[in-house]
């Protein structure tokens, strides 16, 4: 799609699936080199609970380790699991060399303090990023420790685009700990494809829509379906939806199906670019939880004196 008047074209989409694809062949290659030096990197996976998203989530999870030759444990607890209980499963994981890469999926059940949860993991296999060490080294541009896997591969997704961010007005909509906080620590920085001038929007922002419309970046991670609309976007904007939003649908077989923040079909032919809602952002979170726990696997194997390698935090 071309606008009449302009150079620029609009309405191109960000093929996540495809990104994710290709970085998980590259690690494939990388994995295979680390076997040739006795290096099998390992991700043990905790899902307490029956929650069936986050089941789906962790089976692609597993799946996706092995397929890349990797070596991929899920650890299935029942929702009745004590705090301690849990612990003591990081405990042992922490302790465990085979193992490289740690994730408790959240949310976790009521009863469980998932802070106290996240201490307990050794920052250096905490992959998800979530440790408060290394949620203190992202924010100060420390690169020696992990990135949050859905805001670092939403910021890979820029960098594979050739979207420069270098100047740009990024608008963050959502402040939590796993997207919004995270995306701005990296979008801010003194660094390549950052560079931002980043303002991150929630939902006690007096004029969501003044904001939106300003941005040559729109980063939406609210868990509304539809919440960003054509009229709140300028022309030529940059979309990345983060949401993934179960909506009842009786012309589907599930029942639902599953939408952005974005109302996709309305923003598309004003956007340069957009993820969709699947196929987007989603298969990011898994490819760049298996590059964090490689990237485990190789500063863990140097740290005993195993390879010399150094696996410093970088993009494309
Ligand atoms: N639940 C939703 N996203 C995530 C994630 O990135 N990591 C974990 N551990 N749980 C999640």
């Amino acid at each position: 799609m071309r606008a009449e008047g302009t150079e620029q074209e609009l309405g191109r989409i960000i093929d996540g699936q495809a990104i994710a694809r290709s970085i998980r062949d590259e690690l494939a290659v990388e994995v295979a080199a680390l076997a040739e030096g006795g290096i099998v990197p390992g991700l043990a996976v905790i899902l307490v609970g029956d929650d069936p998203a986050s089941a789906v989530y962790v089976a692609s999870k597993e799946r996706a380790c092995r397929e890349a030759g990797m070596h991929g444990v899920t650890i299935k607890l029942p929702a009745e699991t004590t705090q301690q209980a849990l612990l003591e499963h990081v405990h042992a994981l922490n302790a465990d060399p085979a193992i490289h890469g740690i994730l408790v999926q959240m949310p976790l059940p009521r009863h469980i303090q998932s802070d106290a949860i996240i201490r307990a993991i050794d920052p250096r296999k905490d992959v998800d990023g979530f440790h408060p060490i290394n949620v203190g080294k992202l924010l100060i541009g420390e690169r020696d420790g992990f990135a949050p896997c859905t805001p670092a591969g939403v910021q890979e997704l820029l960098a594979r685009c050739g979207v420069e961010t270098a100047g740009k007005e990024c608008v963050i909509v959502g402040r939590s700990n796993i997207v919004g906080k995270p995306m701005m620590s990296l979008l801010v920085q003194d660094a390549r494809w950052a560079n931002a001038t980043v303002t991150v929007c929630h939902r006690h922002t007096k004029d969501l829509a003044a904001h939106t419309r300003r941005a040559d970046i729109v980063i939406a991670a609210t868990g509304r379906p539809g919440l960003l609309t054509a009229d709140m976007v300028k022309r030529g904007v940059v979309v990345i939806d983060v949401g993934i939003n179960r909506v009842e649908d009786a012309a589907h077989a599930k029942g639902y199906r599953i939408v952005g923040d974005v109302d996709f079909e309305s923003v598309r032919p004003v956007a340069s670019w957009i993820t969709p809602v699947p196929k987007g952002v989603g298969p990011m979170t898994i490819a760049m939880l298996m590059k964090n726990t490689v990237r485990a696997a190789t500063l863990i194997a140097a740290a005993r004196g195993e390879t010399c390698s150094f696996a410093g935090r970088g993009i494309a």
